[in-house]
């Protein structure tokens, strides 16, 4: 298991994580970073320093300062150093999205899957610039509410990345999928059944579902147990609940279910989880 996010091997089961990604000819960090299926989350990407290239063979583009990346969850992941540079220093957050973000995550160009956003002018640029160092700084700091700070800094990251898009044009989510989400943010600490969730869109468990999976590439449930969770990490380093409060007031009534999911998502148990973060 490696601690370092800058090193393969790392496992990137947190809902962000941020970093400069410093890449030196020769250095231990120049090689290939491959990831043929993709991350579990997004990936934003600020190119500061030096040049980039993107997948390989007649495929492949370059990236220079100013250009951004967004990788959803589904797009390949294959970049280095351009060969002809001798650097490329990229700042990335990597994070697991909030639903209402949607409408923010689709850019209007796109290469294999990877939103592009090309040549941002010099204010644009450092606006962006500071935005991703400070969701770095935050999310790595001791400040309490640390992560929900990180979050609204990934926000207003989001947004402004959103706001520069030539033609701001995107798929709107169906209302039903919408619905579903309300219905489950709003109950999170029930009990509920994708029969109650369905029966409240009008629609059949197994339309909904496939209409879930297709629009938000996730099954209800991982949904669900995401926001749950979501939930119970803030619950944890902001209160002074005990693990088994916090797994009832997101739903969960049973603790070793709780502990259970908690652990596949976040990686440690939740008691391990309050002591590392607090
Ligand atoms: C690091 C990479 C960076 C990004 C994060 C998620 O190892 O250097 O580009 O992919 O992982």
């Amino acid at each position: 298991m490696q601690n370092d996010p800058l090193k393969p091997g790392y496992n990137f089961d947190a809902h962000l994580v941020a970093g400069l990604t410093p890449i030196i000819e020769g250095d231990e960090l120049d090689y290939t970073i491959n990831r043929p299926s993709g991350m579990k989350g997004y990936i934003i990407n600020l190119t500061s320093k030096g040049e980039g290239t993107l997948f390989s063979g007649p495929d492949s583009i370059d990236v220079g300062v100013g250009d951004l990346l967004l990788f959803p969850p589904t797009a390949a992941h294959y970049y280095h150093r351009k060969k002809e540079t001798v650097s490329w220093f990229h700042r990335w957050v990597y994070f697991r999205p909030r639903a209402f973000w949607h409408d923010w995550l689709s850019w209007q160009e796109q290469h294999n899957g990877v939103y592009i956003t090309r040549g941002l002018d010099k204010t644009a640029f450092e606006q962006i610039e500071r935005l991703f160092i400070d969701i770095e700084y935050t999310s790595k700091s001791e400040a309490s509410y640390r992560n929900d700070l990180a979050i609204n800094l990934l926000e207003q990251l989001l947004i402004r990345c959103k706001s520069l898009q030539p033609d701001v044009l995107s798929k709107a989510l169906d209302p039903r999928v919408i619905e579903a989400m309300n219905f489950m943010t709003q109950n999170l600490n029930q009990e509920f059944s994708i029969d109650d969730v369905a029966a409240h869109t009008c629609l059949s468990p197994s339309r909904l579902g496939h209409l879930f999976r297709d629009e938000m590439a996730m099954t209800i449930t991982q949904w669900r147990d995401d926001q749950r969770i979501s939930r119970a990490k803030q619950l944890l380093v902001t209160t002074n609940h005990s693990v088994n409060q916090i797994g009832r007031i997101v739903g969960y009534s049973d603790p070793l279910y709780f502990s259970r999911v908690f652990k596949r998502k976040a990686g440690v148990s939740p008691k391990i989880y309050r002591e590392q973060v607090t």
